[in-house]
């Protein structure tokens, strides 16, 4: 293809290949969602872009972590990211916290980070707490108020008798005014506090030591599901601004969001993302379940009762999870599925979804084993990614440093 070519152009051409960055946080077992929300995408563009995977620990411990579990996690989940496929002549594959140019670099990246931005984080709100109901949780404190005044000062209730005195009237207002302004919003801001009391300072910055790892790279595309979106988003934001304040020393990323494998369901109840922090085991498949519990987790998928195979994520969302799972799984779109299986019953079309998910889970766990009897193999190739990585995260991190004048 190559042969009129000369050399230097075959070499423009290999190192045009767009620099990916992805990371994954080794938190426990893996389940199909993360195969097919994100590693598979990993796996599948390899060839097309220049790529590098981190195993990032150092996300991790912002919510507490067993040391020794945690080692065991990344060892896990490593060994998962090179039996899925990811080929480290192709890819490199490192460890996060073995590159302290990440750390670094997020500190210099705080810098240039509002407090704002990181509170509207999604993610943030939702494992601090913070996302509670705000609305839902001001009518409760509004009628526990209302009633215990009304208790207390045999103060005339909203809803009961009122004989329009004057002076019940002027009571009432007042009562309102109590309940629906001040009192209620001191109450909610206390609550609020006491959420962020608790919640520690690395789950609120998780964000930015997220953009370090993208930006210390030259990072143009980020792959990652749709729930990491708000974060690339952030680093975006945050490169903007570094660019604008001290001159143009990084590169602006841009997440990439494959959409058909962007969510998997839980198998349980479908309208919620499959987690492994479910307490339902049947709600997900992980990468190492043999095929009969696939099969077994797989019949007792939660469906609707109208027997028809089609694609509709309201009204049938657990058949548009399973068509979407067998989707990602052979690479054939949903709408041929739904021809192929139009006049086929649930039965026979959940066992044929778990045999393809057993199909594309069969080498993965053959080459598992393997890994399984060779963890110095896994060590070696991890160190040889962070030292591999090295070189560019050292040049980006003193261009930063420089540009924003640190150090003589
Ligand atoms: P986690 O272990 O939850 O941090 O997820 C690791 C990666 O898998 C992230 O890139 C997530 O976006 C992705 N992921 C996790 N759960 C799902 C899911 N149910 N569907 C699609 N992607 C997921
Ligand atoms: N926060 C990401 C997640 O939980 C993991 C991650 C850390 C990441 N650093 C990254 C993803 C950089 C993409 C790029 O999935």
């Amino acid at each position: 293809m190559f042969t009129n070519v000369p050399f230097p152009a075959i070499f423009i051409a290999m190192s045009n290949k767009k620099r990916v960055f992805s990371g994954i946080q080794p938190s426990g077992d893996l389940h199909i969602g993360n195969y097919l929300g994100a590693i598979v995408n990993w796996v599948r563009g390899q060839d097309a872009h220049d790529n590098i995977f981190c195993i990032v620990d150092l996300h991790a411990i912002t919510v507490p972590q067993d040391p020794n579990k945690l080692k065991a996690n990344t060892m896990e989940l490593a060994k998962v990211l090179l039996a899925s496929g990811i080929d480290p002549k192709k890819s490199t594959l490192f460890v996060q916290s073995e590159r302290p140019e990440h750390s670094e670099m997020a500190w210099i990246l705080n810098c240039f980070t509002r407090m704002g931005e990181l509170k509207k984080m999604i993610q943030y709100k939702q494992k601090s707490g913070l996302d509670v109901n705000l609305h839902v949780l001001r009518q409760f404190v509004q009628e526990k108020i209302r009633e215990e005044l009304v208790k207390n000062y045999k103060l005339p209730s909203q809803e009961g008798p009122f004989d329009g005195l004057k002076m019940e009237l002027t009571i009432q207002k007042q009562l309102d005014q109590i309940v629906n302004k001040g009192l209620v919003d001191d109450i909610l801001d206390g609550v609020i506090d006491k959420l962020e009391g608790v919640s520690t300072v690395g789950l609120f910055d998780y964000p930015v030591l997220m953009a370090g790892d993208i930006l210390l790279y030259d990072t143009e595309e980020v792959p990652v599901g749709e729930d990491q979106k708000q974060h690339v988003e952030i680093a975006r934001d945050i490169a903007q601004r570094l660019n604008k304040r001290v001159g143009k020393v990084v590169v602006v990323p841009q997440p990439v969001i494959k959409k058909e494998g962007a969510r998997i369901m839980s198998l349980t109840d479908p309208t919620k993302k499959m987690s492994k922090s479910d307490q339902n085991e049947n709600s997900y498949v992980l990468l190492r379940d043999d095929a009969e519990t696939i099969r077994k987790k797989f019949a007792r998928a939660v469906t609707d009762s109208d027997n028809k195979i089609k694609f509709d994520k309201e009204k049938k969302p657990g058949i548009s999870n399973l068509l979407n799972i067998m989707s990602v799984c052979t690479e054939i779109p949903i709408s041929d599925l739904e021809k192929k299986y139009a006049s086929s019953n649930y039965g026979q079309f959940k066992a044929d979804v778990a045999e393809c998910v057993i199909e594309m889970l069969k080498p993965i766990q053959a080459k598992l084993a393997e890994y399984d009897k060779n963890e110095d193999k896994v060590r070696k190739i991890l160190a040889d990614g962070a030292e591999a990585v090295a070189p560019r995260a050292k040049d980006t991190l003193s261009r930063v440093k420089k540009a924003v004048g640190l150090g003589l």
